[in-house]
């Protein structure tokens, strides 16, 4: 493990199993119709990557890159976009792909921007879940995993802008976000 962890939350192998039962699911659950798969940069980009590869039904993506929280392990509650959907979301189904749902801040505010679009449907598929850390509500259709209130890195997720290439969830020591 890296020398930053704490411990290992998730393995790989079982990040792969649930992403594959997720894409599974999703396939049955969309059968007949076209996704628009919209990964949250860039977070969510490896989930992303790995999740559309075991969807069977058509599937198209793009990408929002949203204000996150910058070098702190903590949100600042500021939401804003920065990189906007490359084309229209009318009439299609979207689906939310997020790397982990915290507060719910970033949820809350992207799904109420992105229904106002009038897409066909809206859902959100997020690969980790804090439910205890919830201080807006956000409907979550699909989650990997839910976690404990602890700052994990790896598989997408930063801590200032590292280990986003870890191929493995681990716990990020609290010395080093002084947390
Ligand atoms: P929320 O708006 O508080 O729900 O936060 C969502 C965003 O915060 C995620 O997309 C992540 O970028 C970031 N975040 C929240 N918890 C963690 C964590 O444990 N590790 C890394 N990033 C996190």
């Amino acid at each position: 493990m890296h020398p930053d962890g704490e411990r290992i939350l998730l393995s790989q192998e079982v990040i792969r199993e649930r992403v594959t039962a997720l894409g599974e699911q999703i396939s049955r659950d969309y059968a007949g119709r076209e996704v628009l798969a919209v990964g949250i940069l860039k977070g969510a980009m490896i989930f992303l990557a790995d999740l559309v590869r075991s969807i069977t039904v058509p599937v198209q993506i793009d990408f929002v890159a949203i204000t996150s929280y910058g070098s702190s392990a903590r949100s600042s509650g500021a939401v804003r976009i920065l990189k906007d959907l490359d084309e229209s979301i009318a009439g299609r189904h979207v689906l939310v792909v997020e790397d982990i749902v915290d507060s719910g801040l970033t949820l809350n505010y992207l799904a109420a921007n992105l229904a106002a679009r009038a897409p066909a449907s809206l859902k959100i598929c997020t690969l980790l879940n804090k439910p205890t850390r919830r201080v807006v509500p956000v409907s979550v259709a699909y989650s990997g995993f839910d976690i404990p209130d602890e700052f994990v890195v790896g598989y997408g997720l930063d801590y200032a802008g590292r280990h986003r290439n870890l191929p493995y969830i681990m716990i990020l020591r609290r010395e080093v976000y002084g947390g």
